[in-house]
């Protein structure tokens, strides 16, 4: 049979059609805008995803075995509020989990509401992407729209929704929201009364790898699919890219240098980093998953490259970075401020260090550099918490290019295990569907049948020495700099 993941990204929706072997038939990608109405704003258009997603749906199918298409599921981009009226038309554009305008709202939260009530209620505090700061600042910036409020949801539950029909998310998805009792799987009543909410407005609660639906029989048969295709509720991005690169059960780590950057790590038990500078979230396998995410990863190289240097030559451009660890030019990557670790909506990326003799290399050497110095400072949380992981999956686009492989490999110290397929989220999505339509009974049975590794890179001694000297240098930047970003954000 057949299954589909839809990966709802932040530039494009990804789709892949794969069987229950894991062999890809077919992987298709549409792109729609991205909308920054205000520096530091990010939103997009829902209906734009939807319709992409059903372009891009019956380009994957063209060629394939209609009939044996046996279920869908997604990995979406975490945190956006999406809100329909009674009508079910979107109110207004969602709101991004890179959106930075819920400053006062998040402040609120966590100073007046306060970070330990906040943790006890859903094991987190608030950041500034989260959806329950966002219902804030609706209700207090657009209280018109606020009151046409029916139903609240997550970018891949509108696919859901308008797919199946049935009005849905997932526990790794809805942890993000700031709304969930992430330790009992259920929604806080403490937090819906904080965000005057209701949870008849709130999508039916279901793990990611459960039934909800099928697909609606008009869009079936435009499509030429079968109507009993299953629609399996899906995960956050993250959580999905986790099961697609076989991040399951315990103790286990990915990295993802997508648009985001996160590090992931799965566990059995149900904890909580003390400060909450890790989101302690529900993961797709039904167990949890402690996570740090920066705003900006891959999204750096792409903005250097694309609108800086102008260039599509990715390769090229690196192909004439030669002197890894011995590099004086430091770039902060937080284009659109910073989450992890330092929860700082008004941080900027800046380069530090450059000399007459500093070439176009390395620049671009210093932007891949410091988006894995900033991955190291997530890894630095993590290990603090008596986490210990020694090897790491890789996932994303910026995970294509060996180069950055070897410098979070020698950066991090750990060793990189470069998975066979890197369509993460897209191929964690099609997993969960295998699930859900009972071709594995877990999700941890799925990855073990279908995830392999294609290699491994190693980190090399005196590579970790140099880098270890650079990662010093780095750490002193951003709270130097701090007080310049406030002032200069104002
Ligand atoms: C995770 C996060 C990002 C988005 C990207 O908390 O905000 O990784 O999910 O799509």
């Amino acid at each position: 049979m057949l299954y589909i993941g839809i990966d709802l990204g932040t530039s494009a929706v990804k789709l892949l059609l794969m069987d229950e072997t894991g062999r890809i038939h077919n992987v298709v990608s549409r792109e729609y805008p991205l909308f920054f109405p205000h520096p530091g704003w990010s939103e997009q258009n829902p209906e734009d995803w939807f319709e992409q997603t059903l372009a891009g749906l019956e380009e994957l199918v063209s060629g394939a075995d209609r009939d044996k298409v046996a279920g869908i599921s997604f990995g979406g981009q975490m945190h956006g509020l999406v809100i329909l009226d009674e009508n079910d038309a979107v109110i207004r554009p969602a709101i991004l989990w890179n959106d930075g305008r819920t400053v006062k709202e998040t402040d609120y939260l966590n100073q007046e509401i306060g970070r330990d009530r906040l943790s006890e209620y859903t094991a987190n505090i608030a950041f500034a992407g989260f959806t329950a700061p966002k219902l804030l600042w609706v209700r207090d910036n657009e209280p018109e729209n606020f009151a046409r409020i029916r139903r609240i949801m997550l970018p891949k539950d509108y696919l859901c929704y308008r797919l199946s029909g049935t009005f849905a998310t997932d526990l790794s998805d809805a942890s993000g929201m700031l709304l969930l009792d992430v330790k009992n799987r259920r929604w806080s009543k403490e937090m819906l009364e904080i965000c005057g909410v209701t949870e008849d407005q709130l999508p039916q609660l279901f793990e990611s790898y459960e039934k909800v639906g099928t697909l609606k029989p008009e869009l079936a048969k435009r499509l030429g699919l079968p109507e009993a295709v299953v629609i399996a509720a899906g995960a956050g991005d993250n959580a999905a890219a986790a099961v697609g690169t076989g991040t399951v059960g315990d103790g286990r780590c990915n990295i993802s240098l997508g648009t985001s950057g996160t590090i992931f790590i799965s566990s059995r038990q149900f904890r909580v980093d003390s400060n909450n500078a890790l989101h302690s979230f529900d993961h797709a396998d039904g167990t949890y998953h402690l996570m740090g995410c920066m705003l900006s990863a891959a999204s750096c190289n792409k903005w250097w490259m694309d609108d800086i240097l102008a260039t599509k030559d990715y390769a090229g451009e690196q192909a004439d970075i030669t002197k890894l660890g011995e590099n004086h030019v430091f770039f902060l990557p937080y284009l659109m401020g910073e989450r992890s670790p330092w929860n700082d909506p008004m941080a900027r990326a800046t380069f530090t260090g450059i000399t007459m003799d500093t070439t176009r290399a390395d620049l671009t050497q210093a932007v891949l550099e410091g988006v894995c110095f900033a991955t190291r400072d997530m890894y630095e949380i993590a290990r603090s918490l008596g986490v210990h992981v020694d090897r790491t999956k890789i996932c994303g686009g910026g995970a294509k290019s060996p180069l950055w492989r070897r410098m979070i490999a020698n950066i991090l110290n750990i060793k990189v295990d470069v998975p066979a397929c890197e369509e993460g989220p897209g191929m964690g999505g099609a997993m969960l569907a295998m699930v859900a339509d009972g071709v594995y009974a877990t999700v941890e049975d799925a990855a073990n049948a279908i995830v392999k590794v294609r290699e491994t890179e190693e980190p090399d001694p005196e590579l970790v020495a140099k880098y270890e000297e650079r990662y010093r240098q780095f750490r002193t930047l951003y709270p130097a700099l701090k007080p310049v970003f406030q002032e200069i954000a104002k």
